[in-house]
């Protein structure tokens, strides 16, 4: 049964339409946990667009379960989470101009950059997760970085427009995620996951925590965030088995 990590990104993107103090998300954290969630996830951008330091400040003193600080690999963000200090961070590739994070981490084409983050971090004591396409040569690169998890990019398989598409990226994800777990990494996954698509998901064996912030945040602005975690969590919980007498 996959950890849930709820991504409030988009509570804070609310508040900065209007650059104002609502609606909090150190409030939506404490609602998605008692809601059930196993790990909060927040991505401080370099552009500052939605999540603030303040909030990764509170944030730190404030959760109680995992806090997952996804991250570019860039100096500044890295001497921040070091400061910190979240129990797992997790490093995506970055751009300006996208909408949302765009694709993995390329770790081969970074490789040098890549790894002078993660020895950083690591140093400090901090677990590292690799947000990668599910590609077999970039989890052979994961696995030399020494990280404890690789976060496999869901986005391909979340915006399969027909069946045979969806199944397609299904497999390509299955086949990542055993040779992850082959080479003794944590798998996690995320990214455009919804109540509709996330079933055949909590399938995969390996999957171990499941990021997922759009769609919750979407579905709390409707019934509450509290709710909405509760019932994300409901479907990434296996039923009850009763033992007939
Ligand atoms: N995982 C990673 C690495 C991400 O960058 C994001 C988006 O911030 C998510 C998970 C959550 O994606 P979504 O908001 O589409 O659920």
């Amino acid at each position: 049964m996959p950890k849930l990590g709820v991504n409030i990104d988009h509570v804070a993107t609310v508040r900065q339409a209007r650059k104002t103090v609502e609606p909090d998300p150190v409030w939506a954290a404490a609602l998605a946990e008692l809601g059930g969630a196993d790990g909060i996830t927040v991505h401080l951008r370099e552009d500052r667009r939605h999540i603030q330091d303040r909030d990764v400040r509170i944030l730190r003193e404030t959760v109680r379960v995992k806090l997952n600080l996804e991250m570019s690999i860039a100096d500044e963000i890295t001497d921040f989470a070091l400061d910190i200090m979240p129990d797992q961070c997790t490093l995506v590739p970055e751009k300006r101009e996208e909408v949302t994070t765009e694709g993995g981490l390329d770790l081969i084409a970074n490789e040098d950059r890549v790894r002078r983050c993660i020895d950083r971090l690591l140093e400090a004591g901090i677990e590292v997760s690799l947000f990668i396409d599910p590609d077999e040569k970039q989890i052979a690169m994961a696995d030399k970085m020494n990280v404890h998890a690789v976060e496999l990019h869901t986005g391909q398989y979340a915006d399969a427009v027909d069946v045979e598409t969806q199944t397609r990226e299904l497999d390509l994800l299955s086949e990542a995620a055993a040779q992850a777990h082959s080479l003794s990494m944590l798998l996690h996954m995320g990214h455009g996951l919804t109540y509709r698509n996330v079933g055949p998901i909590v399938e995969v064996p390996e999957v171990s925590e499941l990021n997922i912030g759009h769609s919750i945040v979407s579905r709390a602005v409707m019934v509450g965030m509290e709710r909405a975690v509760r019932e994300m969590k409901a479907l990434l919980t296996p039923p009850i088995q009763l033992i007939a007498e």
